[in-house]
This record gives structure tokens, C-alpha cells and sequence, in this order.
């Protein structure tokens, strides 16, 4: 079957007459699989119960007969406009109580029983239809749930969060406490009080925005899973999937993971930002570990500019095929884009595509058929898997809770801090999983902690005994400090991580925008930025203290033994090259090995291995050509022919060009 490749395809854009030259040029840029009917269902059911699919057997069968796989979508991410004007009660209010109105797409309230009724019906009709077609072979729910409409704010959602209330507390008493209001004069004495946290005159109380991210996002999963339920039912066995986005806070990656057969993803690197090449590769790696190594998909891309940002970039000659190769490098087993043929019309005319206005004698068209053609010509990788030594804790709901307002500082940023962390990994060519804390961590030879702010008790108890164990752990600034419900654990912060980091945080000293501070007096000097803690240690030994600031001479980087293992803490953010030295370090500790020793700069480097062979990828993300120096004598797969192939090993020596790719194979 190969890694797959193909895009979006919305056929209903086209006259019927267009649709026999898709075919052929889909079979000339060796397209084999395509997403179809995302935004279908007006032109299936353009009338309350009357179908037409008639056009829709003839986009299957035609698909079907040209050998191509379909992930099919279940057409519900944009309901029909006689829908709405029949129930207007779908459409989803913001926290102002404002209404968003049809006219674009996803106006539908998560949680809204007329919404989903409508949607499952249309997915029966769907499935029974396409129960058992040639082309079926993936189901496709939705599209990035909660992209537009992150969280609904109406009436009807503020009943189903009472109802969600009531089963996760039980009583009113119990909600009472887990959401500390008696801060504030905001006891309830019945659930019918409860609203959603709605545009308050201030902050409105952080336990219930908490609770309320979780109940948005269980409520946009409660629709998946109305769909699925669907599927499993009328076509069991057909894998069921949905396109996530990356680091997309209102949809929690790994709860989701549970309910997706196959983790897919959505990516779209901006060209206009030289390092967004790590921003993916964060979000790649996350998208493997969330099914324990199992292969992904990359579900879209852009072949060239996307329409949306303020500036859209094009992606310059090769950046397309190597971002592509970058997500199978790291565990895709597919390649798509948005959208196959580029629209006329609409929103998205600008959005680049895999067959331009200009048509087949331009650029991307012969930078997209070349890719097609090259995925093709190595079989064998898809199936094979990575093998990681690091993992990276990332969690939803400290997420969450770490950007609600009335902090310390509103500075801190999730993606942010993980992503400093993330960066000296990827650049050193070492293997991580970005995993939740709830995760077997025994494998692990070191786990690193950017920040996890919510940290329940148990979460904690756990880490505790990951060290215990001979673990190493690296724990960075304002983590283990409040309980699920965003209350303060008592005892001192971080009390449920104190004796294993053996210190205490006496006070929390974050840093004025603009201003640094230097860390030194041993191995470790530099500046560091963001956010300072006073420490106070109780067993852990300094490796660096601040040397300027209000906190001169006080702790910024210890490291405590504990058990069999040991772990590092970081009370502010280091500039990115003693974050590097300090992970470098602990690495060599832990007995963790890059992929390839002495990478040179902007080069990635990762291992896919398994029954289909052990590759090794290497990736050029940088502007000149570079030379790399093998393990051993190797065989670049892609050096074959294809067009745009890197020059094939002399010795145990490669040189990549700019934006180059190989895959190695022992010769
Ligand atoms: C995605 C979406 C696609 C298309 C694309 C454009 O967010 O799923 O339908 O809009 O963006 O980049």
C-alpha cells in the first residue's frame, strides 16, 4: 500500500465534466487516496430528508475504478442552510451572548441535541450507503472540531454543563467546594443556578473556566462519538479517524486518542517563519506517542500559501517535499494536502492546492507529482516505527488552567515553554515522545517536565516513583502547584513535588517583559528571562544561582537524588543555549544517545524501523548544502531516479542540499 498520498477533494466545486480529468491527473501524480465529502451535505441532502447521493456513487465509483482509496468524510462539519433556518437554536453563542451566524462554516452548537440528531442521521444514511464500496477504506468525522467554534456559551449548552455538572459532582455541595465559592459570594444552592463562564464584569471564577474547558471539550467529542458509534455499528471494521490540529486547545490530543483507530493530524508550516520546522516536529511527535508509536496521518498541508494568515508565505522550491518527508520521518504513514484542485470561488481561492488555477505546467503541479511519484517508488517504511529514550509531558487540563487569567503572570505560555524544551532535543537528533503524565514512564530513560502547573497529587506520586526507580527528571519553574480544580496544594509549593525536588518555593518573582537576568557561578552561565522563583532548598544541591536581580545569590538550577534517580529543577527560563548545555548534560546522564552523533546544524535526523526495514532520515532544513558523516556505509532510497534526489552517499559520508532529504538504508 505504501505511505499515502492525495488531498482533499471536493468534487461538488466542478462540473461532472471536470471530474474525468481529476481522475487521469490524480493517476498521473500517483494520488492514492483522497478525503471526500467534507463539506457535502447540502448538496446530498438539499432538502429536510430529501437525498441525493446519486452524483456522490458516481464520485466513489469513479475513485474506485481509479484504483484510489477514499477517506470519507461524514459531511457534518457544515450544516445546510435550511437546517439552521429550521432551528436556529443550533447555531453557537459566544461568552458575550453574542449568536454566530451561518455563512461560514462550524456554526453549529457542540451540544446541541438538534445538531446531533441531524448529523446521525446523515451519517446512517452515509454509511449504509457506502457499507462494503471499493474505495471506502478510512472514515473521516467532522473536520478539526472546534477550529471555528471552540466553545459554545448558549442556553442549551449551559444545560448540558449542568448535567455534566451533576455527574461529575454529584452534589451541589460538592461543586460548591471543588470550585471555591466562597471566594467572592458564589456559593449555588441548586445546579439550576450554574451558567457557562460568560463575560463577567472580572475574572469569572478559574474553577469553572476549568470545568468548562473540559466539559467543551468532552462536548465536541460527544458529537465524534455520536458519529462513530454510527460506524462501528454499520461498517465495523473500517478504520475511523478525524483531522486534529496541532497544539489546538480546545481538543485534547490524548483524550481523543482513545476514540480514533488512527491519530490524524492537520499541519500547515508557515514558510514566513524559518523554524516552524520544530513547531511540527513537536506537534509529529506528539501525534505518534498519543497511540503509543502507532503510525499517523497527516491528513493536510499546503502544497504552496495558505489564505488565512495575515501573509502567506509560498513554500519556496522543495520546502513542500521536505515538510513532507519530515512528518513521515517522523511516523506518518500519509501524506495529504488541502485541496486537491484549487477553487474558483469562495474562501479559499487563494489557498494554494495541489493542482493550481494555472494547471499542470506550473511549479507546484510538477513539485507535487514528483513527491507522488517518489513516496511511491519506496515501499516498505509505512508500518515501521521509532523508538524514543526522552518523553516530554504535555496535559490539557494544566494547560488550560495555566492561561486562565489572574496569575503571577500571564506570560506564560503552554506551547511556548514546551517548545524551548522541545528545541535542544531536535536539534541534538534525539528521539522524544510528547506523552501525558498518566503515562507508563518506566521506558523512559528521561523525562523532561517543561511546566505542568495542574498536578494532581496521584500524577505527582508518580513521577516521584518514575525517579525513585533510577528515572532522570527535569522539572522547569511553576509546576506542581495547583490540584485539578485549580486550588492551591497546600504545604508549601510545589507541595506535591517538594521532597522529590528537595526545595520549596517561597516565592514566585516573574520577570518584567524585556528583562533578564544572569545565571552563573558554576558550569552553567548565561542569561534567562520570563519568570524567577525564590527558592529554598531541602535536600537539593545548586548547580547555578542568579547572580544580578532581586534574587542574586539565590538558587536558579538544582539537582536533587532521590531513589535510584535524579532530578533537575529550573527556577526560571534559560536562554536557549544553557538550556541546551544543562539537557546535553542530563542526556549523557541518563545514557540517551542522539539518532546521529555531531549533527550539524539545521539537519534532522530520525529512525523508522520494522518488518518493512530500519531507515534512517535525514533532513536538511537549512538554506546551503551540508555534509553528514554516517554510522556506516548506507544506501539513500530516494538517490534512485527520482527527480530532485540528493547525490547518493560516497563512503560514509552525505551531502545533503539545501532542503534535502535521504532516506538511508545499510548498503
Ligand atoms: C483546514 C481545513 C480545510 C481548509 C484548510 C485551509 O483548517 O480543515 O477545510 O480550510 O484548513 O488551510
Amino acid at each position: 500500500m505504501g505511505i499515502r498520498f492525495g488531498g482533499d477533494y471536493n468534487p461538488e466545486q466542478w462540473p461532472e465534466e471536470v471530474w474525468a480529468e481529476d481522475l487521469e491527473l490524480m493517476k498521473a501524480a500517483r494520488v492514492t487516496m483522497v478525503t471526500a465529502g467534507i463539506f457535502s451535505w447540502a448538496k446530498v441532502e438539499p432538502r429536510p430528508g430529501q437525498w441525493d447521493f446519486d452524483w456522490f456513487d458516481r464520485v466513489m465509483d469513479g475513485l474506485a475504478g481509479a484504483g484510489i482509496a477514499v477517506c470519507l468524510a461524514t459531511m457534518t462539519a457544515s450544516p445546510p442552510p435550511w437546517l439552521t433556518r429550521a432551528h436556529p437554536e443550533i447555531l453557537p453563542e459566544g461568552p458575550d451572548g453574542q449568536r454566530r451566524w451561518p455563512g461560514g462554516r462550524q456554526h453549529y452548537c457542540p451540544s446541541s441535541p438538534v445538531y446531533r440528531a441531524h448529523a446521525v442521521r446523515l451519517v446512517e444514511r452515509l454509511a449504509a450507503r457506502y457499507a462494503g464500496h471499493p474505495a471506502l477504506a478510512l472514515w473521516h468525522i467532522g473536520n478539526e472540531y472546534g477550529c471555528h467554534t471552540r466553545q459554545c456559551f448558549c442556553d442549551v449548552s449551559a444545560e448540558d454543563f449542568r448535567r455534566w455538572l451533576r455527574a461529575r459532582y454529584g452534589s451541589v455541595e460538592a461543586l460548591n467546594a471543588a470550585w471555591s465559592t466562597a471566594f467572592w459570594s458564589q456559593g449555588y444552592g441548586d445546579f439550576a443556578e450554574v451558567l457557562p463562564p460568560r463575560t463577567a464584569p472580572t475574572f469569572p471564577n478559574p474553577a469553572q473556566q476549568l470545568d468548562y474547558l473540559r466539559f467543551g471539550d468532552e462536548a465536541l467529542r460527544a458529537c465524534y462519538l455520536a458519529e462513530k458509534a454510527v460506524l462501528d455499528r454499520l461498517t465495523p471494521g473500517v478504520p475511523v479517524t478525524t483531522n486534529l490540529m496541532p497544539q489546538h486547545k480546545p481538543v485534547d490530543a490524548f483524550a481523543w486518542s482513545a476514540h480514533m483507530d488512527v491519530m490524524a493530524l492537520d499541519f500547515y508550516q508557515d514558510p514566513h517563519v524559518p523554524d516552524d520546522h520544530l513547531r511540527a516536529g513537536y506537534a509529529f511527535d506528539l501525534m505518534r506517542a498519543a497511540r503509543s508509536g502507532q503510525p499517523w496521518l497527516l491528513l493536510e498541508q499546503a502544497p504552496g500559501a495558505v489564505n488565512w494568515r495575515p501573509r502567506n508565505g509560498p513554500k519556496p522550491p522543495g520546502a513542500m517535499r521536505l515538510w513532507s518527508w519530515q512528518a513521515v520521518a517522523q511516523g506518518a504513514d500519509a501524506v495529504l494536502f488541502f485541496q486537491w484542485r484549487q477553487s474558483l470561488g469562495g474562501a479559499e481561492k487563494f489557498h494554494s492546492a495541489m493542482l493550481p488555477h494555472g494547471g499542470t505546467d506550473t511549479r507546484i503541479f510538477r513539485e507535487v507529482t514528483a513527491l507522488g511519484r517518489e513516496l511511491a517508488s519506496v515501499p516498505g517504511i509505512e508500518g515501521t516505527r521509532s523508538r524514543a529514550g526522552v518523553a516530554l509531558l504535555s496535559d490539557w487540563p494544566s494547560w488550560w488552567a495555566l492561561e486562565l487569567d489572574s496569575k503571577p503572570s500571564t506570560a506564560l505560555d503552554h506551547s511556548r515553554i514546551a517548545l524551548d524544551h522541545y528545541r535542544p532535543l531536535f536539534e541534538a537528533g534525539v528521539a522524544c515522545d510528547v506523552v501525558p503524565p498518566q503515562r507508563d514512564l518506566s521506558g523512559y530513560r528521561l523525562v523532561l517536565v517543561p511546566n505542568l502547573y495542574l498536578l494532581t497529587a496521584r500524577d505527582a506520586a508518580r513521577l516521584a516513583a518514575y525517579v525513585r526507580a533510577g528515572g532522570r527528571l527535569v522539572v522547569s519553574f511553576f509546576s506542581g502547584i495547583v490540584d485539578e480544580h485549580d486550588r492551591v496544594h497546600p504545604g508549601g509549593c510545589p507541595a506535591p513535588l517538594r521532597e522529590l525536588l528537595g526545595l520549596w518555593v517561597e516565592e514566585f518573582w516573574p520577570l518584567a517583559a524585556g528583562r533578564s537576568v544572569a545565571v552563573g557561578d558554576g558550569v552553567y552561565t548565561g542569561r534567562a528571562d520570563l519568570w524567577s522563583e525564590a527558592l529554598v532548598l531541602e535536600g537539593a544541591e545548586a548547580l547555578a544561582r542568579f547572580t544580578d536581580g532581586d534574587l542574586a545569590g539565590r538558587p536558579a538550577l538544582t539537582r536533587h537524588r532521590y531513589g535510584r534517580g535524579e532530578v533537575w529543577y529550573l527556577a526560571t527560563r534559560p536562554e536557549p543555549a544553557l538550556l541546551r548545555a544543562l539537557l546535553d548534560d542530563v542526556r549523557e546522564a541518563a545514557g540517551v544517545a542522539p539518532v546521529l552523533p555531531g549533527l550539524p546544524a539545521g539537519v534532522q535526523a530520525t529512525v523508522r524501523e520494522g518488518a518493512g526495514g530500519r531507515y534512517l532520515f535525514l533532513l536538511n532544513h537549512g538554506a546551503a548544502p551540508v555534509e553528514v558523516a554516517l554510522p556506516g556505509p548506507m544506501r539513500d532510497v530516494l538517490a534512485r531516479g527520482a527527480e530532485g534526489g540528493d547525490r547518493a552517499p560516497a563512503g560514509r559520508r552525505i551531502t545533503l542540499a539545501a532542503r534535502g532529504v535521504a532516506v538511508l538504508t545499510a548498503a
